[in-house]
């Protein structure tokens, strides 16, 4: 079976031009003018991009007393209706839990997954089974290990254990992910408002500035750069964490950062509503920020110090949001955005001119499957790519709500936002996965992507640190010691 799109302009990260792409089963076969197939589509008007990639996203997640609400089922389904064709989950090891026993828990859930998968693994402790565990893993498709520097008592890991896990990530090719905030200070913020008798869910945001993220961001930076090795930190938030960025990609340093598509265009003044529900339907980690970080992020995307937009779509209903009322410790983290994150960028940042379209397709897809070592498979319009591929309607508008959205909670962070610039078709490896409204992919059509090590950055990196490494000055005349 081979299927058209005719018509149409092709906008990758780095061009835009008009052609037909000729699909053959799962994979794009060709690119050039009037090629004809089996089944057309017509994509007269519209622009074909790269499937979204959302590299940071929660389904089912176990976290504090729940799990998210949004499963692979529901989670992916929002993704294609908004023109994502891939997420990557994070695997989570309960304490003590070897990596390869959660690795298959994970596959169980994603078994119902609509989109293509992938997984980073958690170190979510540390021990010899962690560290022997850690090179099955990456055999096993996964070359990413996520460090959460917060939530202390839980997921937190110690400088120490993060230098060790950064060393064996070195070692094995693969990229170290962090959540930088600084997980001590936090705690005790937190007993702090607690005791005062600050406990609604604007005191989360009081319990984590920019501050703490900023300083857990540099500790990263170089514990990375003694252990030798790329890094990633997700859910970049605001100036201080982009600075620590920026300032280490000016020296050389390979470091990523990634902003969410919540925090470029939401900010702190959500959590002054005065409806409780609303605040506290808006408590992430990190929280939201004052508007001023918002330049800094999309200066970021436009300059390249910033390279990748998500969600971090960990979604909770609210009623599992009451569970912290009277305590906003106990408020589940985690915002929904999956079918949301490319119309809101387009709108608020092609059309505004912050990004160019091809920046658009960088930041959404390409530049995430280059640092996860998936491009060309993934992010790109070649022939031999898998034909993730959205059909974009660059005059069509909406209103977002929550009424007619995929995800199964209750409500939207983006409720009200009006969108110019939508899916049309959504295409997963070459099927209609979702068209004008309707979802076409069924359960359990995504496939899990492998990732192998030894990206083309973690080879270069290493390459460096092994030729500038501290060496034993041998020496002819050795006194006596005493
Ligand atoms: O609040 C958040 N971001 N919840 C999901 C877990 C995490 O920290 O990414
Ligand atoms: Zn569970
Ligand atoms: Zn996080
Ligand atoms: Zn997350």
């Amino acid at each position: 079976m081979t299927l058209v799109i005719k018509g149409g302009t092709i906008v990758t990260a780095d061009r835009t031009y008009r052609g037909d792409i000729l699909i053959d089963g799962e994979t794009i076969a060709r690119i050039g003018e009037d090629l004809s197939g089996d089944e057309t589509i017509d994509a007269s008007g519209a622009y074909v991009m790269p499937g979204g990639i959302d590299p940071h996203t929660h389904m089912e997640m176990p976290f504090m007393g729940t799990h998210s609400a949004d499963d692979f089922d529901t989670g992916t389904a929002a993704g294609l209706a908004g023109g994502t064709t891939m997420t990557v989950d994070f695997c989570l090891p309960a304490p003590g839990q070897g990596l390869i026993e959660a690795l298959q828990e994970w596959h169980q859930k994603a078994g119902k997954a609509r989109a293509d998968y992938s997984f980073h693994m958690a170190i979510t402790w540390w021990g010899q089974q962690v560290f022997d565990d850690m090179p099955k893993v990456v055999a096993a498709g996964v070359n990413s290990f996520k460090h959460f520097m917060a939530y202390k008592g839980s997921l937190m890991v110690n400088d120490d254990e993060m230098f060790a896990s950064f060393q064996r990530c070195a070692e094995l090719g693969a990229l170290p992910l962090v959540h930088a905030e600084n997980g001590d200070v936090v705690a005790s913020l937190q007993q702090r408002l607690l005791a005062a008798g600050n406990d609604g869910p604007e005191a989360h945001a009081y319990s984590r500035p920019p501050q703490v993220e900023g300083e857990a961001t540099n500790r990263a930076i170089m514990i990375a750069d003694q252990a030798g090795v790329p890094l990633y930190v997700v859910h970049v938030s605001c100036e201080e964490s982009h600075e620590a960025i920026r300032r280490a990609r000016q020296k050389g340093m390979r470091v990523f950062g990634e902003p969410l598509i919540q925090h470029l265009t939401l900010d702190e003044g959500e959590y002054a509503h005065a409806d409780w529900d609303h605040a506290a339907r808006r408590v992430m980690s990190p929280p939201f920020r004052d508007k001023a970080n918002q330049d800094s992020l999309w200066a970021g995307l436009a300059s390249g110090s910033l390279q990748v937009v998500a969600t971090d779509h960990c979604a909770f209903t609210s009623e599992q949001k009451r569970y912290g009322v009277g305590d906003f410790t106990k408020i589940p983290n985690g915002t929904g955005g999956l079918e949301d994150r490319l119309p809101v960028l387009w709108t608020k940042g092609v059309r505004t001119g912050r990004l160019t379209m091809n920046e658009f397709v960088a930041v959404t897809s390409t530049n995430i499957a280059k640092i996860l070592n998936v491009y060309p498979r993934k992010g790109a319009i070649l022939p031999g790519a898998d034909a993730d591929l959205v059909i974009w309607d660059p005059a069509a508008t909406k209103t977002i709500s929550a009424a007619s959205q995929a995800s199964a909670i209750d409500y939207n962070v983006f409720e009200g936002i009006e969108v110019t610039g939508l899916p049309a078709i959504t295409l997963s490896r070459g099927r209609i996965a979702w068209r004008d409204g309707e979802l076409r992919a069924g359960k359990g059509d995504g496939r899990f992507v492998e990732r192998p090590a030894g990206a083309p950055i973690s080879k270069a990196l290493s390459t460096w640190k092994e030729l500038v490494a501290p060496r034993k000055v041998e020496r002819s005349g050795i006194p006596a010691g005493v």
